[in-house]
């Protein structure tokens, strides 16, 4: 097989939740240069139409406004998509929230909220896409489910968000549930693990510079990560190149998981 069709993306159709900002923007922007069919997320209308605008200049993109932190915002994505009626090849489960906040004051609410939007979610968006997600997978090229994970799933840090690395760690494990649940429905299901990346999210620690400097240097490769790295990854793993691989969980950190 030759390169561009081993990498190759195009035609397919992918569903990116959270993509109207960060991480979720740069995939969708990667999948679309690429030829593949990308619905985006988000939550807030003006940022996710000026995100589908952005992206419509390079191909197909259509956009959905929903609530996922709401049971009625997941009902109203999936009717969506059951309504349109075409196969799904690529579910990409990238919102995501952190709380931030001192240990003695740290809230309780945090928690519930933490585990629905970045551990619920992305397994009700699986059950509930499965249909569609089928009627898109074959053995030799399989649907995939790639759920946007976090170097704080995988270490501690001295970061005050104490809900959230328990949070992706947990959906790291529900990465490898799910792989081994769907892997007779030829679904595969991997995580990416990613470490600093500028985003709304990663701003209040990324924005002032004394601190980037500091996080900076506990890189071992340098520097945060750009729109080619995420964008990269996700794209191989959605690629016939990425088609013998399930279950894992990938440390997207330029060499922190390793510190
Ligand atoms: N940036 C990093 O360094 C980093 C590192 C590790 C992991 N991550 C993970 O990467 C993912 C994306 O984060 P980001 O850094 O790119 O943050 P971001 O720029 O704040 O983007 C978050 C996206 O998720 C959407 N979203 C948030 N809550 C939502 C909800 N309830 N319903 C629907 N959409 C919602 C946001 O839309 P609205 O703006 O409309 O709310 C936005 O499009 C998260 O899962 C995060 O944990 C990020």
């Amino acid at each position: 097989m030759e390169t561009g069709a081993l990498f190759g993306v195009a035609g397919k159709r992918v569903l990116i939740t959270g993509a109207s900002s960060g991480l979720g923007l740069m995939m969708a922007e990667g999948f679309v240069k690429a030829g593949a069919n990308v619905s985006i997320v988000g939550r807030r209308a003006q940022p996710l139409e000026a995100a589908r605008e952005a992206l419509e200049r390079h191909g197909e993109v259509d956009a959905i406004e929903c609530d996922l932190g709401t049971a009625d915002g997941v009902a109203a994505l999936v009717a969506t998509l059951q309504q349109r009626d075409e196969p799904l090849h690529v579910l990409v489960n990238n919102a995501g929230t952190a709380v931030a906040a001192p240990f003695d004051s740290y809230p309780d609410d945090a928690w519930p909220e933490l585990m629905a939007l970045n551990v619920q979610v992305p397994f009700m968006l699986a059950q509930r896409l499965l249909p569609l997600m089928e009627r898109a997978a074959s053995e030799e090229d399989p649907a995939r489910i790639i759920n946007i994970g976090s170097v704080a799933g995988l270490k501690t840090s001295s970061s005050n968000t104490f809900a959230y690395g328990p949070s992706k760690a947990a959906l790291h494990q529900l990465t490898r549930s799910l792989a081994r649940e769907l892997a007779p429905r030829r679904i595969l299901v991997n995580a990416i693990a990613p470490g600093f990346f500028p985003s709304n999210m990663s701003a209040p620690y990324l924005a002032d510079e004394q601190r980037r400097r500091k996080i900076v240097q506990g890189i071992p490769l340098g520097r945060t990560g750009e729109a080619s790295d995420i964008s990269g990854l996700a794209i191989f793993l959605s690629s016939r190149a990425g088609a013998f691989v399930t279950g894992t969980v990938i440390p997207l950190d330029g060499g922190m998981n390793v510190l």
